[in-house]
C-alpha cells in the first residue's frame, strides 16, 4: 500500500451550533480513488470543505503530502496541488469555457505550462474544444461538469475532491464522466476522493470506501468487499436480493417473539 496522499483524524467542524462532522477520520493512498457514500446531509460536503480550507475544523488533523494543511488558507491549498471541484460544478457562467479553464490556473505563472494544460483538458474533453468560445452558461449541465473538472486539471492537481460529479445527469453522461475521471486517475497519477450518492457507480470506480452517517464514518473497506456487503445492497445500492433476505430474516424474528 502506497503511503496516504491525504489523512485526516478526529476531525470536527461545524455551522455555528450545527455540529456537521462528529470526529472523521480517513485516508486516500497516493495514486487512488477513494469513495465518500452517504445520505444526504450526512456532512460529506462538509467533510470536502474542511479538507479544502474553506471551513475551519474545530477539532482534528488534516496532512496532505505529509504536510498538516489544517485551517490553512484555501488559495494555499490549491497551490500545493489540492483542489477541489464544488457540488453544483459552479462554473463562471459569463466566461467563456476557455477562460474559465484559464480561471482554474489562477495561482500559476508558467504561461507555456498553462497553454500545454489547456490542450491536454480538450484532449480529455473534447466537446469543450468545440465549444472553447461560447459562454459556459450556455454549456448542458453534463458539459458544465466537464468543463469544472478540467478548470481543476489547471492547477496541476495531485489530489482532486469531487463532490457529487454524476448530481442531475442521466446515466449516460455519467458514465462518459466517471470514465473519463478514471483515465484521468490512471494517466496522471492524480488521487482522487470521490463524494457520490450514485453508490453503484462510485462502488465500481473507487479502490476503497467509507460510509458517512450523521458526521460519523460508520463503515470502511475495499470497495470489492462493500460492493457484497448486505447493508451496502439494501441501503445504497437499492438491490432487491438483499432487501428480500432481510425480509425474511425480519419475519424469522417477529416468529421468535
Ligand atoms: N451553510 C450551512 N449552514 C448551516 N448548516 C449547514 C450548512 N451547510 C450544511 N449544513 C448542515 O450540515 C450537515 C451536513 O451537510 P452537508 O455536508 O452539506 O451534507 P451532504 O453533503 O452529505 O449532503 C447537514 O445537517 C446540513 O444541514
Ligand atoms: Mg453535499
Amino acid at each position: 500500500m502506497s503511503a496516504p496522499v491525504l489523512q485526516l483524524s478526529n476531525v470536527e467542524s461545524a455551522y455555528g451550533p450545527v455540529r456537521a462532522l462528529r470526529g472523521v477520520s480517513l485516508s486516500v493512498p497516493s495514486g487512488q480513488i477513494v469513495a465518500l457514500l452517504g445520505p444526504n446531509g450526512a456532512g460529506k460536503s462538509t467533510v470536502l470543505k474542511t479538507i479544502s480550507g474553506i471551513i475551519d475544523p474545530r477539532k482534528g488533523t488534516i496532512f496532505f503530502k505529509g504536510d498538516n494543511i489544517t485551517a490553512h488558507d484555501p488559495s494555499h491549498i490549491v497551490r500545493r496541488g489540492l483542489v477541489q471541484v464544488p457540488e453544483g460544478r459552479e462554473v463562471f457562467p459569463l466566461l467563456s469555457v476557455r477562460d474559465n479553464l484559464i480561471m482554474g490556473a489562477y495561482t500559476r505563472q508558467d504561461k507555456d505550462g498553462i497553454a500545454q494544460d489547456i490542450e491536454m483538458a480538450y484532449q480529455y474533453f473534447p466537446v469543450l474544444r468545440e465549444r472553447a468560445m461560447q459562454s459556459a452558461g450556455l454549456l448542458s449541465g453534463g458539459q458544465q461538469q466537464m468543463l469544472a473538472i478540467a478548470r481543476a486539471l489547471l492547477a496541476k492537481p495531485e489530489l482532486i475532491l469531487l463532490d457529487e460529479p454524476s448530481l442531475g445527469l442521466s446515466p449516460k453522461l455519467t458514465q462518459e464522466i466517471f470514465g473519463i475521471v478514471l483515465r484521468i486517475n490512471r494517466e496522471r497519477g492524480t488521487s482522487i476522493l470521490l463524494v457520490e450518492q450514485n453508490a453503484n457507480m462510485a462502488l465500481h470506480v473507487a479502490d476503497y470506501g467509507y460510509v458517512l452517517e450523521s458526521g460519523r464514518i460508520v463503515m470502511e473497506d475495499s470497495c470489492a468487499r462493500l460492493r457484497q456487503n448486505d447493508d451496502i445492497r439494501e441501503f445504497y445500492l437499492g438491490l432487491k436480493e438483499a432487501t428480500v433476505r432481510d425480509e425474511q430474516r425480519w419475519k424469522k424474528k417477529k416468529t421468535w417473539r
